[in-house]
């Protein structure tokens, strides 16, 4: 095993030029949600020009790769997204985006790049691999329903069946070389809903003959940030945001409706279950008590990512192997983003670890989705040695990960 982790090492830093190249001609060429024609065409030639089998067009604009060790075994999965913001890059580097308002100011770039480095590695070493390696280049993954839900619905998780799925994102407050992991929950469940609230119009000086939605609105406001802070335990973490309000025509006019958007954060299935059913309760009561009527509408997004506590504690272990002790970072929480990466996690157990792309002194410190993100591409290699190596201590060494 010492053996063929050194020459994981260095088939990854003789590849490593290649693999910022691939994130550079990926930086470039920027494609947003549902369009990544080109760049699953280029995806597809690398993975075939290193000798691999591929399916395009899956759920989209995914591609999946085999490859097939020698040996028999299980089957890991490793996931990259692929697409682009319509953000307009700053960046005055040569390998800044050449698409008008379009950008990976979310490192996605990083992930597919890094993704196709560790297919190269993985397939010059197949000759050791007992089992096989499902590669999965995601569309879509900013817009919802995202790629993932697609993908799945597609069959990406049959014929093999992955016993463990890992996946990436970059993370600029993390340093360069090194990860950063927990087991359990990851991110945060997204949902999104609609509020239209219906009054009755009439003259502004005559409120009595009229119903109000902009005052129902208000209180509508109010009332419901009262669920996070006095319905729902304090220990359990929840983010109800009314994102946009619109109503009313005139300054003189009392409006007769008022639409309301929003987005709801949680951690807890309990919590997410019960959130909008609090939510109804509290526009039903305050649009009925103001004699008001009102139209509801609340859609899942993203469930949280959990992180299997044994894959996760395999995946730790594997990064101190190949990169050192002090380049693993255990982290202690979550965020409130969300991820489609959950689609996976909720049917195989699954590891979603942060990799560290900050550098300080380099000036590479802003956050994804900013108009001049971009990451230390040390960073590159350090990922594809740790998805690289993984891989082989799924496979060689533990066979199936149990949930
Ligand atoms: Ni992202």
């Amino acid at each position: 095993m010492d053996r063929l982790k050194q020459r994981i090492i260095g088939i990854t830093e003789e590849l490593a030029g290649i693999v910022v190249k691939y994130r550079r001609e990926l930086h470039s060429h920027p494609e947003l949600s549902g369009m990544e024609k080109e760049t699953s065409a280029y995806v597809a030639a690398v993975l075939e020009s290193n000798g691999i089998e591929v399916r395009r067009n899956v759920g989209g604009y995914g591609v999946v790769g085999l490859i097939e060790g020698k040996g028999e075994g299980g089957t890991v999965a490793l996931r990259a997204d692929m697409d682009a913001l319509p953000l307009q890059d700053a960046k005055k580097s040569d390998y800044a985006s050449k698409v008008h308002k379009v950008m990976h100011s979310c490192g996605h770039d990083v992930h597919t790049a890094v993704l196709l480095g560790t297919a190269s590695v993985l397939s010059r070493t197949k000759e050791y691999l007992h089992g096989t390696v499902k590669l999965i280049f995601q569309p879509s993954e900013e817009r919802p329903p995202g790629g993932a839900k697609s993908m799945i619905e597609e069959g990406v998780l049959e014929m093999p069946v992955p016993s463990a799925i890992v996946a990436l994102h970059v993370f600029p407050d993390l340093p360069a070389g090194t990860i950063g992991c927990k087991p359990g929950m990851m991110t945060a469940s997204s949902d999104r809903f609609s509020v239209v609230l219906y009054g009755r119009s009439g003259h502004g000086a005559k409120p009595h003959q009229t119903i109000d939605a902009v005052l129902v609105a208000a209180k509508v406001i109010t009332t419901l940030q009262h669920i996070v802070s006095r319905r729902i335990d304090p220990i359990r973490p929840a983010v109800i945001t009314i994102g946009t309000i619109s109503g009313g025509t005139a300054e003189n006019i009392v409006a007769d409706r008022v639409e309301l958007t929003g987005t709801v954060r949680s951690l807890d299935t309990s919590v997410r279950e019960e959130l909008p059913r609090l939510m109804e309760q509290v526009i039903k009561g305050i649009t009925l008590a103001m004699g008001a009527e009102y139209e509801f509408s609340f859609a899942r997004g993203n469930p949280s990512v959990v992180n299997d506590p044994k894959l996760t504690s395999l995946l730790m272990e594997s990064g101190k192997e190949i990169l050192g002790r002090d380049r693993v970072v255990e982290i202690t929480e979550p965020t409130m983003g969300g991820e489609d990466f959950a689609f996976y996690a909720e049917r195989v157990p699954a590891c979603f670890f942060r990799l560290g792309t900050g550098n300080p002194e380099k000036g590479i410190i802003y956050p994804l989705h900013h108009r001049h993100f971009d990451i230390d591409e040390g960073a590159i290699p350090v990922g594809v040695k740790v998805l690289a190596w993984t891989t082989v201590r799924i496979l060689n060494m533990s066979g199936r990960v149990e949930r």
